[in-house]
């Protein structure tokens, strides 16, 4: 949408997540530690974005700060439009119940649960009706080609199996943003590729926006977008070459 348009239409819609100058410090030992060091970055609704780059270049905390896990020493984080460090502890936990999505390494589904339950969590963590929360959680169950294991517990699906039903509960309360952490980086290759197509797929159907923090140079050409990080900066950010 050009600038003339933007100011006499309707407003633009807010980026989905932006950082301006942010800045994260960790004492280690006697060293700080510039985890982000004044990181500025807006992220669209809608789009599909790969965070790359070395181990310890700041993608985690990059994460848990959008997600409103962790907050910033300096700058701001806006999630479609809201600054973080503004909400107060209960409007941040609605923030992180009802807007966010996680997708994680280990895929932290809770082993005393079924998987339809795991998918079912977020929805049951809020104020949700346990039936249609299971009911909802049934029909994401089915997008990730995973119906036939509902009832069983995580421990007995493979590991792209249990990433699956990761990227179901990471849906199923119809997030916004979308944040998975590495969610290929204890997968082989054929289920990573899974993970990434359906972050993809589902993300567009649902119109959630996906950040997705990836060692994998193949999963990141999936994305529309690649942020790449060195030392807490962004070091390089291009739109992915189309495969
Ligand atoms: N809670 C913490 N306490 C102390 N230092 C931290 C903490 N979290 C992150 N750091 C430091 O901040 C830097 C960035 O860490 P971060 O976890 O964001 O890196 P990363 O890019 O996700 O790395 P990896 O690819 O290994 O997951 C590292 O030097 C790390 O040691
Ligand atoms: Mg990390």
């Amino acid at each position: 949408m050009s600038a003339e348009r933007r100011t006499s239409g309707t407003p633009a819609a807010p980026p989905a997540l932006e950082l301006r100058s942010v800045t994260r410090e960790f004492l280690l030992g006697s060293e700080l530690v510039k985890a982000l060091d004044t990181v500025s970055l807006s992220i669209a609704q809608g789009e599909f974005t790969a965070i790359v780059g070395r181990s310890g270049s700041g993608k985690s905390t990059l994460l848990n700060l959008a997600a409103g896990i962790d907050v910033a020493d300096s700058g701001q984080v806006f999630v479609a439009g809201r600054e973080l460090s503004r909400l107060d502890d209960d409007a941040l936990t609605i923030q992180r119940r009802e807007r966010i999505g996680m997708v994680y390494q280990f895929f932290h589904l809770l082993p005393t649960l079924t998987v339809r339950e795991n998918v079912a969590l977020p929805l049951l963590l809020g104020r949700g009706d346990e039936r249609k929360a299971l009911a909802r959680a049934t029909k994401l169950l089915e997008e990730v080609g995973l119906s036939h294991r509902a009832t069983a517990r995580p421990h007995t699906l493979s590991g792209g199996e249990m990433q699956r039903a990761a990227v179901a509960r990471a849906l199923v309360h119809a997030p916004a943003l979308v944040l998975a952490d590495e969610p290929t980086g204890n997968l082989d290759s054929r289920a990573a590729a899974q993970i990434v197509e359906l972050l993809a797929s589902l993300g567009a159907r649902h119109g959630a926006t996906v950040v997705m923090v990836t060692h994998s140079r193949e999963a990141a050409q999936v994305a529309q977008r690649i942020v790449e990080m060195s030392d807490g900066r962004v070091i390089a950010d291009t739109a992915a070459t189309p495969a």
